[in-house]
C-alpha cells in the first residue's frame, strides 16, 4: 500500500521565514529518500514561491503565508498561498525575465525556476484577493518500490 501524508504551516511573510519554509518542506519530504539535487530543486522552488508572497505579495506590510505540503506514493505537492495584492495577468508574469520589481534588483525568472526545477506548476492568482501557486514533483522510486528492493535485498537503479 502507498502511503500518503499532508502537513500545513502557517508564517509571516518575513525575509527570515524563506529559510525557514524551505528547511521544513525538505525535512517533510525526506520520507520519500530524495536525492540531494532532488531537495535542491524542491528547495529552490519554494524560496521563489515564498519570496514572491514575501516581496509581491504583501508589499510593504507583513501577512500569512499558507504552505501545504502532501505526499502520495512518490510525489510531493507543495502549496504556497498568500492573501496579497494578486497578479493582474498570469501568462505575462510567468514569462521569463518578467518582472514587476526591477528597481530591487529581481531577475523575472522566479516561476521559470520554479518551472524548471518542479514537474507542474499551477497559479492561480485575484487581483486584491492573492495568490496560490501550486508545485508537484515525483521523487526516484515508489516506497513500495523500495520495499520490494530491500526484500530481494538488491537495489533499485
Ligand atoms: N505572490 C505574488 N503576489 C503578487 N504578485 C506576484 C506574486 N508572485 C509573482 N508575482 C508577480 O509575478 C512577477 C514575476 O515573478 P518572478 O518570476 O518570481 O520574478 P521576480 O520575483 O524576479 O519579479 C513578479 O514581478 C510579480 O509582479
Ligand atoms: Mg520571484
Amino acid at each position: 500500500m502507498y502511503d500518503t501524508n499532508e502537513m500545513i504551516l502557517e508564517f509571516q511573510s518575513k525575509s527570515q521565514n524563506e529559510s525557514f519554509a524551505r528547511t521544513v518542506v525538505a525535512a517533510f519530504a525526506a520520507s520519500l529518500d530524495p536525492t540531494i539535487e532532488e531537495l535542491a530543486d524542491i528547495k529552490t522552488a519554494v524560496s521563489e514561491a515564498v519570496t514572491n508572497s514575501i516581496i509581491h505579495g504583501y508589499v510593504d506590510c507583513v501577512g500569512i503565508i499558507r504552505m501545504k505540503c502532501s505526499i502520495s506514493e512518490n510525489e510531493l505537492t507543495v502549496e504556497i498561498s498568500d492573501k496579497g495584492v494578486g497578479i493582474e495577468n498570469i501568462e505575462k508574469a510567468m514569462e521569463p525575465l518578467y518582472t514587476t520589481r526591477p528597481e530591487l534588483e529581481r531577475s523575472g525568472m522566479g516561476f521559470s525556476f520554479m518551472e524548471a526545477f518542479m514537474d507542474s506548476l499551477e497559479v492561480e492568482s485575484k487581483v486584491g484577493v492573492g495568490t496560490t501557486v501550486r508545485m508537484k514533483k515525483r521523487l526516484g522510486k515508489p516506497d513500495m518500490m523500495k520495499g520490494y528492493a530491500q526484500e530481494a535485498n538488491q537495489k533499485v537503479v
